[in-house]
């Protein structure tokens, strides 16, 4: 694949908490603009804060959850919504009304066993819910965007896939004292590629590198983020350290 890319719009905040207004007004955006849209969620420490802002904003009805339907990227294989460790148990532990949603049948959850027919089945209640209108995304250190780890095809819908080593060391402190499972259950690159709109967010200088490689590096496979390039219509939302290895930005916050 070559670099004729598009070029992703890149916001510098001076910390995480300083994103979480812009990324609410992402979320009121499609709200304001759609028929209930669905808002694609991602998991992580990246989204703590919003999600407990959104929590926030949901029980005190400035934003109304009957106005949009929800979905996440990913799941871990084996692991229902009441499973601490799992993506389903994280929304709702950080934002309650979320676990409402679920049981009203307003969160579609990414199916946790896996088969064939369950993930056809996640893809096109998508669908049939309008397509995601904005996806929220982190990155892994190894560049990876929901569980899709370095050499993934762009071609990808969801599938399961085998956690890469970095991406299980990272996720070992929500397992502790257990193991950290060895596969899970994940929105493909082409599945995210076809949302409306993509929010990716990375914070911490841990991400720098992966960052960089994001919106510098060869668009393709080896990094799997580098599909944001392949979207003409990204928002890119970091911190200082984060930015920390490219060039010249949008200094915002
Ligand atoms: C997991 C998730 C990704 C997320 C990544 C980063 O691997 N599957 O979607 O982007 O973690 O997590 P954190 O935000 O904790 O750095």
């Amino acid at each position: 694949m070559n670099d004729s890319a598009a070029v992703p719009e890149v916001r510098v905040f001076a910390d995480a908490r300083a994103a979480v207004p812009v990324l609410l007004d992402e979320l009121r955006r499609v709200i304001e603009h759609g028929t209930r849209p669905l808002v694609g969620f991602a998991t992580g420490g990246t989204f703590t804060a919003m999600l407990q802002a959104l929590g926030d904003e949901l029980r005190g009805r400035r934003i109304d959850p009957g106005a949009f339907r929800a979905t996440h990227l990913d799941e871990y294989l084996g692991f229902p919504p009441e499973r601490r460790g799992g993506m389903v148990h994280e929304l709702g532990t950080h934002c309650p009304p979320l676990l409402d949603m679920l049981r009203d049948g307003a969160l579609l959850p990414v199916p946790h066993e896996g088969s064939p027919s369950g993930l056809r089945a996640h893809e096109e209640r998508l669908q049939r819910a309008g397509g995601v209108h904005v996806q929220f995304l982190g990155i892994g250190r190894n560049g990876h965007v929901a569980f899709n780890e370095p050499g993934t095809s762009f071609a990808t819908g969801f599938h399961v896939t085998t956690l890469a080593e970095a991406t299980r060391e990272d996720a070992r402190a929500r397992f502790a004292p257990g193991e950290v499972p060895r596969q899970a259950v994940t929105s493909g690159l082409a599945t995210i590629a076809a949302a409306q709109r993509l929010v990716l967010c990375a914070f911490g200088a841990a991400k720098a590198a992966a960052v960089r490689a994001m919106l510098h590096g060869d668009v393709g496979p080896a990094c799997p983020a580098s599909v944001v390039r392949r979207h003409g219509n990204v928002l890119v939302l970091l911190d200082r350290e984060a930015a920390g290895g490219i060039a010249a930005t949008t200094a915002s916050g």
